[in-house]
Formats: C-alpha cells, structure tokens, sequence
C-alpha cells in the first residue's frame, strides 16, 4: 500500500470517494457535515492498494497542534493494518512541522485502534455528526 499527499485534483477526488462510501454512504453522515469549511485547506491524504483507493484522511495545522480528522478504510479492507500504516505516515507528514502533539476526535468504537498507536483520550464522551466521540492526543518527540 502506498500513503501520500494528494496533490493533482484526482488525488484529492479519490481521498474524497473513499471518504464518501464510509462516513456518507456506510455511516449516514450528512453530505454538508461530511465535507466542512475546512476541506478547502486542510491536507488531504489518500492510500493506494494496486493503483485503488482504500483509505483517507485530513490533517489540519493548528498552531502547535496537528489535528487528524476523517480516518478511514474502505469496509473490505479493514483489519488487515492498513489503518495503522495511514496513521504512522499521517504522523510522518506532521512531524515535518513545527508541531508538539497531535489530536484528533475519535468514534468511541475506535478508541481501541487509535490507543494501539499511542493515543490517549483526554475528554469525556461526546456526540458529533451523531456519533459519540472522544477527544484524543498524542505528544510528538
Ligand atoms: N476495535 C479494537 N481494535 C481495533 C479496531 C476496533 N474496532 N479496529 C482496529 N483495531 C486494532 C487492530 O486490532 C490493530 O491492533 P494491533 O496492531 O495490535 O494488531 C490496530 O487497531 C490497527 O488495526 P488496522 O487493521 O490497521 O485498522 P483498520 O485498517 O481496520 O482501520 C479504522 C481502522 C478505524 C480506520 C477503520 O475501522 C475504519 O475506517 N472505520 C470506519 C471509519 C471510522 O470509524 N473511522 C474512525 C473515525 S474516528
């Protein structure tokens, strides 16, 4: 599996329809939630396997804070450690910048995944687009 950037606009589509099928089409989130304010300058990341697009994800820069937003993997790719090869070169990419720790809001479900990389949550329960979450972090060397 290759993990980059996404830099042409077909780079950025494809991060989008993997985006789509979990979170819209597989979790009922809705369309305008999904796709915020922020996808216009955020980074977006998308992974390859054979040429297809499997799994996605945003970072946004945030003064001293990397914050990695829309995590996923295509449902048939799942459990076979592609999640956790997107987040360790999620981490790559912002460990380039200035940053001091990364946070993301993870599904209550996942909480298990992002833990296995070395998260800890540092918020009560909580619902966003109708899911629960919690708040997550991790401090960069
Ligand atoms: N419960 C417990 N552990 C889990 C888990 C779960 N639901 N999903 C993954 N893990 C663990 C794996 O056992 C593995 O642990 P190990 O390294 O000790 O073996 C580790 O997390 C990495 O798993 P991996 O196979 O790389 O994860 P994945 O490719 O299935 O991706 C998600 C994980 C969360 C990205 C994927 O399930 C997904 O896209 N879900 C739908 C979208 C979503 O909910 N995204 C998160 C939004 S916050």
């Amino acid at each position: 599996m290759k993990v980059i950037k996404a830099s042409t606009n077909q780079e950025i589509l494809d991060a989008f329809s993997v985006r789509d099928r979990v979170f819209i089409e597989e979790q009922g989130v809705d369309p305008k939630i999904e796709h915020d304010q922020y996808d216009e300058s955020a980074i977006h990341i998308v992974s390859y396997l054979n040429e297809q697009p499997i799994g996605a994800a945003r970072i946004r820069l945030i003064d001293e804070q990397g914050k990695i937003q829309r995590v996923a993997i295509l449902k048939p790719f799942r459990n076979q450690g592609y999640g956790k090869k997107l987040m360790i070169a999620l981490e790559e990419i912002i460990a380039q910048h200035e940053i001091q720790s990364i946070q993301l809001n993870a599904q209550t479900h996942a909480i298990p995944f992002y833990e296995s990389i070395g998260f800890e949550i540092n918020s009560r329960p909580f619902y966003e687009a109708g899911i629960e979450h919690v708040s997550m972090n991790k401090k960069l060397n």
